[in-house]
């Protein structure tokens, strides 16, 4: 896709709060074990927030790295994106939070709904502002503190998510070399029943009976969504590769949502990627929605995996089903 302005990622900011809650603690917690966890997931551990820390609290920590990084002051943010499941509260939204805790004068935003595909949708969604020349600079932020929609007696799904938050800042490319190619999105709410959290929205507002029926829960089978992933995943990165004439093996970094080792390495396996450039954290962090892409971005920098004009591509399968692939040139 061509665009007169394209947007390349400037800066990357992640945090994770310090406490970590693993496979051991688990295994004192529900009936699970180490082994299971390893095996079925790839995690070995995650971490979790204590009482009182919000998404906008780690997304304000992951902000200011990336402005930091890039030298931004607050002043020059035209505008704001969240990309969140669990936003500290209905409204106002995450990004006015975090808008007000950065002090960040002269700037607007919203907070964006797309589960463990948001980070991707929220990229897309900001860059557009880059294209048209609307903003210099919009801050992208994947954050989710999913403990806080976890049920701890449930070992179906307290295994799987963590605490997170990743930001990047967006600015115009200053030739083709880097930045964002192409993107290829899509929904199928079809999937809606398979990964949700039922209670507390219109249709089930809080009441007594509804916690005690636990639905304000994530409640998620697992099956399902794993085997929509596992073959979604391949099909649109294969789809989003054919239409740039690229193969599997010309990716330099693939950056997947880090929902399940398993989904990851199959997905690689089908497109034909070098193993090496599979980007996986998940041991380390769990799912964290729609932090897993930046907080991967972050390891594969660490890994040395992201230079100047590598060739990126970014893949999310989630609640929705919300399905994504982005293709871009890292920028520095
Ligand atoms: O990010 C959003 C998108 N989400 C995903 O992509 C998640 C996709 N799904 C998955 O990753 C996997 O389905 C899970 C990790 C959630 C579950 O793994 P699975 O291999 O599909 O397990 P299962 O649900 O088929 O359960 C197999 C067995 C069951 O026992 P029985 O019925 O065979 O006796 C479960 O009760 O494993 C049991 N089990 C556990 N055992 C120990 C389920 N959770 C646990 C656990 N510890 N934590």
């Amino acid at each position: 896709m061509s665009y007169p302005v394209r947007a390349k990622i400037s800066a990357l900011g992640t945090y994770v709060p310090p406490k970590v809650l693993t496979n051991e603690d688990l295994e004192r917690m529900v009936e699970t074990s180490h082994e299971w966890v390893m095996e079925r997931t790839g995690i070995r551990e995650r971490h979790i927030v204590e009482k009182g820390v919000a998404t906008s609290d780690l997304a304000v920590e992951a902000a200011k790295i990336a402005l930091a990084q890039r030298g931004i002051s607050t002043a020059e943010i035209g505008a704001i994106l969240v990309a969140t499941v669990t936003p500290d509260m209905f409204f106002p939204s995450t990004a006015c939070l975090v808008q007000h805790k950065l002090g960040a004068k002269n700037t607007w935003g919203f907070d964006l709904s797309a589960a463990c595909s948001a980070f991707v949708y929220a990229l897309q969604t900001g860059a557009q502002f880059i294209n048209s020349g609307a903003h210099k600079n919009v801050l992208v932020i994947g954050a989710d503190v999913m403990s806080s929609i976890i049920d701890y007696t449930d070992r179906a799904t307290c295994v799987i998510f963590g605490d997170g938050a990743g930001a990047v800042l967006l600015e115009a490319a200053e030739d083709d070399a880097t930045g964002l190619i192409d993107f290829l999105h899509e929904v199928d709410g079809s999937g809606g029943c398979s990964l949700y959290m039922p209670g507390g929205g219109s249709l089930n507002p809080s009441t007594h009976e509804t916690v005690d029926k636990k639905m304000h829960y994530v409640h998620q089978d697992g099956q399902a969504v794993f085997k929509y992933a596992v073959k979604k995943m391949a099909e649109v990165c294969e789809r989003l590769l054919k239409r740039n004439n690229l193969k599997g093996c010309d990716i330099d970094a693939f950056i997947p949502h880090q929902a399940n080792r398993r989904i990851i390495t199959a997905t690689g396996e089908r497109l034909g990627l070098r193993p090496e450039s599979v980007i996986i954290n998940i041991d380390r962090y769990g799912n964290t929605t729609a932090a897993t892409i930046p907080l991967a971005m972050q390891t594969a920098i660490e890994e040395g995996k992201l230079k100047r004009g590598s060739l990126v591509m970014l893949a999310s399968v989630g609640a929705g089903f919300t399905v994504g692939a982005t293709l871009l040139r890292w920028a520095y």
